[in-house]
Order: structure tokens, then C-alpha cells, then sequence
């Protein structure tokens, strides 16, 4: 809290993580309360490579008549015309508003504008799950301004109103996001399926094609197909519960060739409903592409010589892929794609992200 002569600045600062998804997210059955078609698990990552960085301040000295602001890497966000950062904003505060009415010696937080100051230290909007680190960082931001006592569960409801993907940003290691069936969302949240310390040997690959701003936003992208796609209602209504079965048994016997074929397939999947949408949607380019080759020549050593996958791609709405690998792999994965990047022929690399980045411990969250 710093002091002025109009009174104290109340501020809260908080990074929060990126998850990658190994079963997608990709269409919604209620675009208000932001409710998925399918539930979805992914992996999340350690923060000392990906992560937001976040401060939400409040003081009734901040203009009233200008409101809450949020500035995103240096630049205004128009916060005031974005439903979802207002449901977020406005659960947060009356969650605050009622532990004021219960404790009349807390200052009143809840009538103040929110001034919230973000950075994510990744490409924002390129399909590196920035909207999943910037809303879990912006919910757990203003809650711990708030002093609020709500548990990582309720608060991936709220966060989930802002980003879908964002609730599972509040947990580490692998986690679920469940649809739920309930009309106002109450159980559609996020959950622990193992902690890091359960399969801590897994390795993420960050390899950015293209740091550019992706031509169509997840939001806008999954009503298109949600809309149009033939595919999309087996995708969601039959292959992805049974995928998430079979994720979650993978990810319990600590199965990486399992986990890495699912990881795939799904990917693909996703990819694929995209494509069938119309107008269609391709987020891949060739340089993803000369990923998924590489990976491929990888597994098929590997494959040849009688042992499982070493590896597995998978791409959000956007170029840049991620490849999941053990740590005892590190050579024959990272060590490979390292090479490659070092090699001036192979074009179209913007750069790579942590090579061994690991599932992210409870402490760091
Ligand atoms: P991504 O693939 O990076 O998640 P999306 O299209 O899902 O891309 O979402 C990008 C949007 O998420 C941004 O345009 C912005 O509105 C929001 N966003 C990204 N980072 C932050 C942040 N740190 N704080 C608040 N909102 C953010
Ligand atoms: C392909 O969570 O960004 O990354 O809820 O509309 O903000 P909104 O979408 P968002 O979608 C993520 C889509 C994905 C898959 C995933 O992360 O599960
Ligand atoms: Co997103």
C-alpha cells in the first residue's frame, strides 16, 4: 500500500503461468457465461519461461469518471467494451463488497477504480495461451488486492468468464477443465487431475514460428466452427470424452506413449474441425509443418528400433508449436530441434522458449 496526499494506493502485483492443452478446448455451448461444448486438460508450465506479470491497484484519489483500466504491454486495452473482463471485474468485486458488509473496519475497496498494469513476457494473441496467463493473472491479481478467501476452484469460475483456458492457469502441474452440465456455469471448473510431482520428467519445447498477432482470435475462430463445421459435433460429443478418458489414464500410469499419441491426435483433431469450418480456418503454416516432420523422424527412430514415441506436437490457434518429451529424451528431442534452429538453412524460426521447460510446481502459483 504506498500513501499520497489524496489517500493510499491499494496495489496487488502476481505472475501466473501458461497451460498448453493436450485434449483442446475449441467451441462453446454459451458464449455469455463462457461454457465449453467439451471438457479439456492440459499441462501447466513453469513460469521461468512463459509467464504474465500483473499489478491491479485501486485508490480513490484514481479518477472516478474514468473507470477501470487495464494497460497490456504498454498499450490501453478497451476494457470498458469487454463483457468478459467486466463479469470478471464485477464477481471480484462483490465477492470484495461482502466482505466489507461483514467486517465494517475493512476500507472499502470494492466502490474504487481498478487500475490493472499487465506484461506478458511471450508473444500476446499468437496462440502461445496469453488470454490463459493474462486472465489467471488478472483474476489472482485483484483477488489478492481484495483479500478475497475463495479457494483456486472458485476462482477458475470467475477467471473462466474472462478466458476459457484461463481457469486452468490458477493450477499446476496437469489439469482439467470440466464442461460441466449446470446452465449458469456453477460446475464448469477446473481441476488437479496429478500434481507436477506425479510425472515430474515431463518437458515442454516452446518453438515460436511467428510472434505476430494471430489473423482470428480463439473466441471468434471457435463460433465459426461451432457453427459450421460438420465434424465438430463427433469432435465434441464423441471423440474428445473418450480421449479425455483415456488422457487422464495415460497421465495416471505415467504412459508417455500413450499421453504423446493422444497429444497428437487431438491436436490434429482440433486442427482439422478448424479446416472444415467455413470459411475455413488454417492456423498452421509450413514452417509448423517442418515441426510436426521433425518430430516425426524423431518418433520413428524410435519407433523402428522397437521402443514408444519420444515426442509429441501440438498446436493452439496459431503457428507455434509445443512439443511435450521426457526428461531422459532431452538430446533426442530438444537436442535435435536445437540444431536445427542453430542451422542458418532452416528458415522461418523465430526463436524457442525454454528448451526443458517442466510442469509447473504449486510453490511458483
Ligand atoms: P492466445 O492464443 O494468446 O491466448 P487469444 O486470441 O485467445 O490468444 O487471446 C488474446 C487476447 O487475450 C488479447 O488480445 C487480450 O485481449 C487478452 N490478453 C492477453 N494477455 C493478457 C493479459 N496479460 N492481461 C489481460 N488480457 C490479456
Ligand atoms: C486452441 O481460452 O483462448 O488454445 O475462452 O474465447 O478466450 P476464449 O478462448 P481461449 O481458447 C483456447 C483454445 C486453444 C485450446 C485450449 O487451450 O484448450
Ligand atoms: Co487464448
Amino acid at each position: 500500500m504506498g500513501d499520497n496526499r489524496q489517500g493510499p494506493v491499494y496495489r496487488s502485483s502476481t505472475t501466473a503461468p501458461v497451460n498448453i492443452a493436450v485434449i483442446k478446448y475449441w467451441g462453446k455451448r454459451d458464449a455469455t457465461l463462457n461454457l465449453p461444448t467439451n471438457s479439456s486438460l492440459s499441462v501447466t508450465l513453469s513460469q521461468a519461461s512463459l509467464r504474465t506479470h500483473t499489478t491491479a491497484s485501486c485508490s480513490a484519489h484514481y479518477a472516478a469518471h474514468e473507470g477501470d483500466s487495464l494497460l497490456l504491454n504498454g498499450s490501453a486495452e478497451p476494457i470498458q467494451h469487454s463483457p468478459r473482463t467486466q463479469a470478471c471485474l464485477g464477481q471480484l468485486r462483490s465477492l470484495r463488497s461482502s466482505l466489507e458488509a461483514s467486517d465494517p473496519s475493512l476500507p472499502k475497496l470494492s466502490g474504487l477504480p481498478l487500475h490493472i498494469v499487465s506484461t506478458n513476457n511471450f508473444p500476446t494473441a499468437a496462440g502461445l495461451a496469453s488470454s490463459a496467463a493474462g486472465f489467471a493473472a488478472l483474476v489472482r491479481s485483484i483477488a489478492d488486492l481484495y483479500a478475497l478467501p475463495q479457494s483456486a476452484t472458485e476462482l477458475s469460475r470467475i477467471a473462466r468468464q474472462g478466458s476459457g483456458s484461463a481457469c486452468r492457469s490458477l493450477m499446476g502441474g496437469y489439469v482439467a477443465w470440466r464442461a460441466g452440465s449446470a446452465a449458469d456455469g456453477s460446475d464448469s471448473l477446473a481441476d488437479e487431475v496429478a500434481p507436477p510431482a506425479h510425472w515430474p520428467q515431463m518437458r515442454a519445447l516452446v518453438l515460436v514460428v511467428s510472434a505476430a498477432k494471430k489473423h482470428l482470435p480463439s473466441t471468434a475462430g471457435m463460433q465459426v466452427t461451432v457453427k459450421t463445421s460438420s465434424l465438430f459435433p463427433t469432435r465434441a460429443d464423441v471423440v474428445v470424452p473418450r480421449r479425455m478418458q483415456n488422457m487422464e489414464q495415460a497421465i495416471r500410469a505415467r504412459d508417455f506413449d500413450a499421453f504423446a499419441r493422444l497429444t497428437m491426435q487431438d491436436s490434429n483433431g482440433f486442427h482439422a474441425v478448424c479446416l472444415d469450418s467455413w470459411p475455413p480456418i488454417a492456423y498452421l503454416n509450413d514452417v509448423s509443418r517442418a515441426a510436426v516432420r521433425v518430430v516425426e523422424a524423431i518418433n520413428q527412430q524410435s519407433t523402428d528400433a522397437g521402443a514408444g514415441l519420444l515426442a509429441a506436437y501440438t498446436f493452439d490457434a496459431g503457428p507455434n508449436a509445443v512439443v511435450y518429451y521426457l526428461e531422459r529424451d532431452t538430446e533426442r528431442v530438444a537436442g535435435v530441434f536445437r540444431a536445427l534452429l542453430g542451422n542458418e538453412r532452416v528458415e522461418g524460426w523465430e526463436g524457442s522458449y525454454g528448451q526443458d521447460i517442466k510442469p509447473a510446481e504449486m510453490e511458483e502459483l
